[in-house]
């Protein structure tokens, strides 16, 4: 990986310049040669970035800084194996598990379709009713426990693709009791299939939710043997997950080089296929797959995650962009910007480049969102009118999800006006009511929202992510940021128990304090649940 801080390169001093004196979108619009380098279509997906705030020359200079910090051979790298996640010393090798068989990478080839074939093999078994709980009562119930990457995608997935109805899926991901108990609420415990997924088998939400779930499934039916039954896994930490008493026949690899965040396309995607069929989980893949081909062999200029990604930094780094809404026009997507936030903060939200030395640019902003039209009447307004400096994607479908065609059109009309409206803005003269605009947009219009469109669009966030990780030069593969959490929470955990709270700050040691005698007195009173 490069080591060459992005500043330092002839390019960005060149497009600091050029920031200076930029048109307004609204003129740069009206070039139609620098609109036609702007609309990209690829794997079912159309991109529109003009209304981006990049001239033409603009464009010309932030490929020539794609091309500086070397991102060809960056992306050759990534495809093909290379250690692009230096910290951890491990390639990152999501696109391999959309391979089809036969042109994947040597050395994992051979273990990932035997895993693809294992999963669908299982996955047939519990949807045809052939593979049945410990009483011989086909399944009906999937209790999906993980967190993070091993969670947002494939609930992503299964709310955006909908379900057949042969199976009841349910997600469960925050230590939060209730969520537990809202998931097992309804479940037969003879019907229900618990699926672990955890890559390292040791994340302590995902622990403690498949431990309360095992303790609710014998308390239930009193069936120790069951468990190897009742309970899947998918991990890297194949003997953890063999230790909680599920069957070697009932565990699913996972691989160090995947990513949880990356995982959605491994063992992890099971559910798509639980919802579906094990085809909806192929067409995911499949529409993955044509989002890498085109990364892989699309020109920069013509490549679309390339140019997603050279806008955003040019959003952040040059324009003050200090936070990217994702708007997702399709109520199927409302896990989408959760998802992204997670991809995209977990993976550039860094503070060090790949060599150690601190960046000396921003990285990655805020990443947050919703579903129009509904955030219209919420946080729109802050977007016409407030004082922060944004950027925003539109995301929609051609293709209406139900007959009712007249909802579409008018769910389109107004992405459309919502995207005009933050570029042009309203100089009336009324001061409440002028709405500056300016604001850099892309759209993106899905043909239709199937399994393939939405592998698609996520590989193409992937490639994004990783293109704007190689430009900042970080390592866009690890996450450390989130361990001081998690060593923190033991002691505290201890001494909420009733063990030793004076070693806490003063703050936390209060709280501490105030939550244990809530505990007592409510204990004393009876009132506790
Ligand atoms: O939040 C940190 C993290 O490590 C994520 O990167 C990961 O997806 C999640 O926790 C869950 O980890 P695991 O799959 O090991 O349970």
């Amino acid at each position: 990986m490069s080591s060459v801080s992005p500043v330092s390169l002839p390019a960005w001093g060149q497009l600091a310049k050029q920031a200076l004196a930029l048109a307004p979108i609204a003129d740069l619009l009206n070039d139609s040669g620098r609109n036609q380098r702007l609309h990209l279509s690829a794997a079912g997906i159309t991109a529109d970035f003009s209304k981006q705030r990049v001239a033409g020359s603009t464009l010309d200079t932030l490929l020539l800084l794609a091309r500086q910090v070397d991102l060809e051979a960056h992306r050759r790298s990534l495809l093909e194996g290379g250690i692009v996640n230096v910290t951890e010393n491990r390639p990152a090798l999501h696109t391999a598990l959309r391979t089809p068989a036969g042109k994947g990478l040597p050395g994992i080839e051979t273990e990932v379709q035997r895993t693809r074939a294992r999963v669908a093999d299982f996955v047939s078994r519990i949807r045809d009713g052939s593979l049945r709980g410990c009483t011989r009562k086909p399944f009906r119930h999937v209790v999906y426990i993980g967190i993070g990457g091993s969670h947002l995608g494939p609930e992503l997935a299964v709310r955006a693709l909908g379900t057949d109805r042969r199976l009841d899926i349910r997600f469960v991901s925050n230590i939060d009791g209730y969520a537990l108990s809202q998931a097992l609420d309804g479940c037969d415990p003879e019907r229900t299939l618990f699926v672990t997924a955890s890559k390292s088998f040791s994340t302590l939400e995902t622990l403690e939710n498949s431990r309360t779930a095992r303790s609710w499934f014998l308390e239930r039916t009193g069936l120790a043997d069951g468990v190897a039954n009742h309970f899947a896994a998918i991990s890297a930490n194949v003997e953890a997950a063999a230790a909680f008493g599920i069957h070697p026949d009932n565990v699913f690899p996972m691989w160090d080089w995947v990513g949880g965040r990356y995982s959605l396309w491994s063992a992890v995607g099971m559910p798509v296929a639980l919802a579906l069929g094990n085809s909806a989980f192929d067409a995911l893949l499949a529409g993955a797959r044509a989002m890498d081909e085109h990364f892989a062999d699309a020109p920069l200029e013509h490549n679309m995650p390339v140019l997603a990604a050279l806008f955003g930094v040019w959003n952040t780094n040059f324009l003050g962009a200090e936070n990217h809404a994702v708007l997702a026009y399709d109520e199927r997507l409302t896990l989408l910007p959760l998802y992204l936030q997670q991809l995209e903060t977990e993976s550039n939200g860094k503070r060090t480049r790949v060599d150690g030395t601190a960046v000396d640019t921003h990285t990655m902003p805020i990443l947050w969102g919703g579903v129009g039209t509904s955030g219209q009447h919420a946080y729109h307004q802050l977007l016409h009118q407030g004082t922060r400096a944004f950027s925003a994607d539109f995301i929609f479908t051609a293709e209406s999800a139900t007959p009712l065609l007249h909802h579409h059109r008018w769910l389109q009309a107004n992405a459309l006006a919502q995207s005009q409206a933050m570029f042009l803005g309203d100089a009336t003269t009324q001061p409440e009511k002028q709405v500056p605009g300016n604001h850099a947009t892309t759209t993106l219009v899905l043909d239709r929202l199937d399994a393939y469109h939405l592998g698609a669009l996520l590989a193409l966030h992937e490639h994004q992510v990783f293109c704007q990780g190689v430009i900042w030069g970080i390592n866009s593969f690890d996450q450390w940021g989130v361990e001081l959490g998690k060593r923190l929470a033991n002691p505290i955990h201890e001494a909420l128990e009733g063990g030793e709270s004076r070693m806490q700050d003063a703050s936390t040691r209060f709280l501490i304090n105030h939550l244990r005698a809530f505990d007592q007195s409510s204990a004393s009173s009876g009132s506790q649940p």
